[in-house]
């Protein structure tokens, strides 16, 4: 009874370290972005940004990050120009996504350029991730 009791806990305590672990990267990050002077952050704001059509970018036709990521993030994407496919963003589906800084920066850097035809500000990075990071 008590050896069982012990083993739950320590399950638990597993648990809990496992979630902060992987946590830890993009909090960190929206930390980093209200530290450059961005927030308060909303989900809702970057819920906004996500279907919002932009088109300062080279074409000039209307990019947004639904264009490849689909209207909802949970969903597998679509490449718009080489058709690839693309993993599900939400971190419920993928427990990959938000969990390697330097893949999100590198990501959001260039599809912020592809899409709003320049870089993001830490404004809408950090209501992009915490938009993202509640899916
Ligand atoms: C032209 C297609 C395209 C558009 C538009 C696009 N993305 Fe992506 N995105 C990709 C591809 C390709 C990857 C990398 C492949 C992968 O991670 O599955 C990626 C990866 C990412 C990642 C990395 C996630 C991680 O955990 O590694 C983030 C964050 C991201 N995109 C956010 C955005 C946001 C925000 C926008 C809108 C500003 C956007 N994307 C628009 C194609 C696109």
């Amino acid at each position: 009874m008590r050896k069982h009791f012990i083993g739950c806990i320590a399950v638990s305590l597993m648990w809990v370290a496992h979630s902060a672990a992987m946590a830890a990267p993009v909090d960190a990050m929206i930390n980093g972005y209200r530290a450059s002077g961005g927030g308060p952050f909303s989900a809702r704001a970057g819920n906004d940004l996500w279907h919002k059509p932009f088109t300062g970018n080279s074409e000039s036709r209307p990019r947004s990050c639904a264009s490849c990521h689909t209207a909802d993030p949970k969903n597998a994407g679509r490449h718009v120009r080489t058709q690839k496919p693309i993993a599900p963003m939400a971190p419920s589906v993928n427990h990959e996504r938000l969990s390697d800084t330097r893949s999100i920066e590198k990501w959001l850097r260039r599809n912020c350029k592809w899409t709003l035809g320049r870089e993001c500000t830490p404004q809408e990075k950090g209501d992009l991730l915490m938009y993202l990071k509640g899916l």
